[in-house]
């Protein structure tokens, strides 16, 4: 498979903290190797992974090895290309928390690159949260933040309102915001990207996206997996924080932002944030009305989500949350976005339904029941990505009978164009200097200030609703109760799904 449009490369040095970690091995690693494979890396590239475990320089190489034979698709593998992809990999052993540390890694930096100031230097944090606020602090005292340096900083960028902002705060004490690549690999994906080309390069979609025609609009980005063995980092963080505030969030903004005056990253990320301060603050209504946050309970020898390791028996954490929010502006006043997460339901999946209004009255016949739905538009962003139209069509014969049927595109049909893995994108656009798909310190920020409200309603209410659902099930009926005033339904894609047409009732 090949992907196109390959850029100049690019001279870099990538120091991955947390580099024995569980993110290096599935994610980071493939998707370098995926771009070496691809001819996308410069020759002279370097990777430095950092952590406690003690590895030499070989060890770790022959460790990487062994992950990438488990981790990189079969038919992606090739021996002597992964030899030749590993003998750019190094290693330090040091405690990142350490101040002490952090020479060695400066010696290690100047061996490698030959250079006293070592340049072109990325450093990707896949470490424990805890760390985010001390490395970079570290990085500095030994001037590695120098010469265009680049902090690539993995989620969750702070747990609430107040440590983001002092992590912002840290960060640019140490770096200028063009070094800061906050990471969200959900913009990483092909199809969410593709959610602007499909907006902003056909003229068709933008008489109708609003208020006008849209009634409303659904994001749904649910798993049927468990906490697995999750639970010891789950427990203390919850659906809202996981997936909600970043990933949720960043599919509404692209669902409902502006056209930016350029398409480039400064263009991209004010209109983002535009969409996060438009959005309608929650109020205590809201808590109580629109808001739905459920647990999973164990269904047959599924354990629920209490009987997890690590997990309290009493815990109060959502592994579910739907929402109602609104975003007020003159294009979406009056739209409600109808958005939920959830783990241990039916299946996998993340897309955005957007609903349109029905036509103003219903001109042929039809039963109860079987009358043609109103317009759909269904962005499918995994699995099966694609997009889906449904709109009514005569059933041929006699008389004036409507029904829905579907058009779709679904990205197997581009033949060898492989999407790419968001990782491979991400990674490359970092080393690019491109910033567009990377979250700036304002947009964590306001969207961390629509959410606060929530989490402080939680803690001062410890007895707000928590609805249990049983594995396996669309996560509690309140969350259908809540869409009841707007006379809406979940679209809920069947279980097991194998292609992006496939829908079915509950
Ligand atoms: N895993 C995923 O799929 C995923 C997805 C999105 C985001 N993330 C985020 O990415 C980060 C890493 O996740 P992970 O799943 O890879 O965690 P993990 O498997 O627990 O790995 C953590 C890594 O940090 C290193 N580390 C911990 N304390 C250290 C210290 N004091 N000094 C040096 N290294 C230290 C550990 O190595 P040593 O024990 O050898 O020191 C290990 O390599 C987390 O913040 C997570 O939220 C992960």
């Amino acid at each position: 498979m090949v992907r196109q449009d390959k850029k100049n490369k690019q001279p870099f040095t990538m120091i991955i903290f947390g580099a024995s970690g569980d993110l290096t091995k599935r994610k980071l690693m493939p998707a370098l190797y995926e771009l070496f494979k691809d001819d996308r890396l410069d020759s002279g590239f370097s990777i430095v992974g950092v952590g406690r475990s003690e590895y030499s320089d070989e060890a770790f190489q022959a460790y990487q090895t062994e992950q990438l034979k488990e981790f990189v698709a079969d038919e992606e593998q090739d021996k002597t290309l992964m030899n030749e992809f590993v003998n750019h990999l190094h290693y330090v052993a040091m405690d990142s928390a350490n101040a002490d540390d952090y020479p060695l890694l400066l010696e290690k930096l100047q061996e490698i690159t030959g250079e006293k100031q070592p340049s072109h230097l990325l450093f990707y944090l896949a470490t424990p949260p805890s760390l985010y606020g001390k490395i970079p602090l570290h990085l500095k005292e030994v001037n590695l933040n120098q010469s265009g340096a680049r902090i690539i900083v993995e989620k969750p960028f702070g747990y609430d309102l107040q440590s983001a902002q002092e992590l912002n705060e840290i960060y640019a004490s140490v770096f200028e915001e063009e070094q800061i690549y906050r990471i969200d690999h959900f913009l990483g994906k092909e199809t969410a990207q593709n959610i602007l080309a499909f907006r902003f390069a056909n003229c068709i979609f933008e008489p109708i996206w609003n208020r006008n025609y849209i009634d409303y609009v659904e994001v749904t980005a649910v798993e049927s997996l468990g906490i697995e063995k999750r639970g010891g980092f789950y427990d203390g963080v919850g659906a809202l924080r996981d997936m909600v505030q970043n990933h949720l969030i960043q599919l509404v903004a692209l669902t409902a932002m502006e056209p930016p005056v350029r398409f480039n990253a400064d263009g991209f990320r004010n209109e983002v944030v535009k969409v996060y301060d438009s959005l309608r603050p929650l109020t205590d209504e809201d808590f109580e009305e629109h808001v739905v946050r459920g647990q999973y309970i164990r269904e047959g020898n599924k354990p629920g989500y209490r009987e997890e390791e690590n997990v309290p028996s009493t815990s109060r954490t959502e592994t579910y949350i739907a929402m109602k929010i609104g975003i007020e502006n003159w294009r979406w006043s009056g739209v409600p976005f109808y958005i939920r997460t959830g783990k241990a339901l039916p299946t996998k999946v993340t897309e955005i339904v957007v609903h349109f209004k029905k036509t103003p009255y219903q001109m042929f016949q039809c039963n109860e029941g079987d009358c043609p739905d109103a317009n759909k538009l269904i962005i499918r962003i995994q699995p099966n990505e694609g997009i889906v139209l449904r709109f009514g069509m005569k059933k041929p014969g006699t008389g004036f009978d409507v029904k829905s049927v579907s058009m779709d595109f679904t990205y197997d049909k581009l033949g060898d164009v492989s999407i790419g893995d968001a990782y491979a994108r991400l990674l490359e656009d970092c080393i690019q200097g491109d910033q567009t798909l990377f979250t700036r310190s304002d947009a964590v920020e306001s969207s961390w200030r629509f959410f606060a409200p929530l989490l402080d309603y939680w803690k001062e209410n410890e007895d707000a609703p928590l609805y249990g659902y049983p594995v396996g099930t669309w996560g509690p009926l309140e969350s259908e109760a809540m869409m009841n005033d707007h006379d809406a339904t979940w679209t809920n894609p069947c279980k097991n799904l194998t292609n992006t047409d496939q829908y079915c009732e509950l």
